[in-house]
């Protein structure tokens, strides 16, 4: 019996047990990048998670959520949008900022990198307490609509989700834990 898409990513995560603090047990999608063919695999799951979707653009956030989400826009035939942590982008942006456990932190775009009132699916690797997300569905909100949210891992017991609700009910996560 073939194994299935969500199977095959689990059997490679790599738990690290505390790090990048002592408690955290840390979920490694590196494991995945070394394999081109799950690669392909992860990403048809996930574009045909939206297949029925109408999107214009898909943004992803830095770092990890570079890794699948450029492929993700490539699979679905739009433009890939880079959303960055402040400081990094040569040209005008747009900023949005949100509260860290100690602090906050800022991400910004380039303006024109977004269409007026597109559809904007946001892509990152992992969904854990939600913040950066939201941060990042606030930062597209201001010129356009967000229409869904993916990911490849959703730590389900951390209740990301319903911050994420509250803006979009589409959310679509590869595997939960
Ligand atoms: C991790 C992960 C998500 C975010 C999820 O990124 O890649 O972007 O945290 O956490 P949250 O739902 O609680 O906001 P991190 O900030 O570690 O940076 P990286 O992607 O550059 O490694
Ligand atoms: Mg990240």
């Amino acid at each position: 019996m073939s194994l299935s898409i969500q199977e095959k990513i689990k059997s490679v995560i790599r738990d690290v047990p505390n790090f990048p603090k002592e408690g955290i047990l840390f979920k490694d999608i590196t494991p995945i990048l070394l394999n081109p063919t799950l690669v392909n695999e992860l990403v048809a799951a996930m574009a045909d998670q939206f297949k029925n979707d109408e999107i214009d653009a898909v943004a992803g956030i830095e770092s990890r959520g570079y890794l699948f989400g450029i492929l993700l826009a490539q699979k679905l035939q739009v433009p890939f949008i880079m959303i960055r942590k402040e400081g990094k982008l040569p040209a005008k942006t747009i900023k949005e900022s949100y509260d860290l456990e100690y602090g906050s932190a800022t991400i910004e775009v380039h303006e024109d990198a977004i269409t007026p009132n597109s559809n904007v699916l946001i892509h990152d690797d992992l969904l854990a307490t939600g913040g950066t997300a939201i941060a990042a569905a606030k930062l597209i909100q201001q010129k356009a609509k967000v229409v869904g949210f993916s990911f490849v891992i959703e730590l389900e017991f951390l209740k990301g989700i319903d911050h994420l609700n509250k803006i979009n009910t589409h959310t679509k996560s590869l595997i939960k834990y």
